[in-house]
């Protein structure tokens, strides 16, 4: 079955996430630089990575593997080329995450930004179990309104993705991770224009 997000086009969700009043890509980029910064891994695997927003962070000296990881291969394309200095550093990889049999090497740093909203808490724990990561940061946007996508031109480009989008609580993505051997390490948020705000919770390995 075809996941909605493959319909997507990228300039509009770029565009869309960019706008004034919605400013989201923009925040998400700052806060992908200390998500990269925190911890000492030497690989990341970013799932759900779209256009790569936040790429230019990587600091090539440190970080010597990034994943990226999206169902829609026209949005990995794109950050292939745009990105090119990242050279053999940077691989994506073509995945729906909600299909059996799924195969993803093992990272560090396992980085999910409005991702699990996509793919639920149970997708995630079978995800982050494949890729044993000692860190993972994940970014959920919590809304204080009734829609999950904030008012703009592009708004109804996005209607096809409410068969797929959950509803994000911080306390069960925490225990969500607790179930799978993960503890809470950070949390940190950030307001947003209209109401909505970023939370990011990070969590570590418990076995190490
Ligand atoms: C809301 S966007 C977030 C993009 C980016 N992380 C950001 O913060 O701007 C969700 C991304 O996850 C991807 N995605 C959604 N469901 C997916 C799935 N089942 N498997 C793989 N990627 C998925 C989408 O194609 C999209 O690029």
């Amino acid at each position: 079955m075809s996941n909605p997000w493959q319909e997507i086009k990228l300039d509009d969700y770029e565009n869309h996430m960019s706008l004034e009043n919605v400013y989201q890509l923009q925040v998400l980029n700052e806060m992908m630089g200390e998500q990269f910064s925190a911890y000492d891994a030497t690989s990341i695997m970013i799932l759900g990575i779209a256009g790569g927003n936040g790429l230019e962070h990587i600091d090539k000296e440190r970080i010597k593997k990034v994943y990226g990881v999206d169902v829609n291969q026209s949005f990995l394309s794109a950050c292939k080329k745009r990105y090119e200095e990242l050279g053999d550093v940077f691989e994506t990889i073509c995945a729906d995450l909600l299909e059996e049999g799924l195969q993803l090497p093992e990272t560090d740093l396992l980085v999910a930004n409005l991702l699990v909203e996509y793919i639920g808490y149970e997708c995630f724990q079978k995800v982050v179990g494949l890729v044993k990561p000692r860190y993972v940061s994940c970014i959920i946007q919590i809304n204080t309104g009734d829609s999950f996508v904030s008012d703009s031109p592009y708004l109804h480009v996005f209607d096809c993705l409410e068969t797929v989008h959950h509803q994000m609580e911080e306390d069960r993505l925490v225990n969500c991770m607790s179930e799978i051997g993960y503890r809470k390490v950070e949390q940190l948020e950030q307001e947003l224009l209209d109401g909505k705000k970023f939370v990011r919770v990070d969590f570590l390995r418990e076995d190490i």
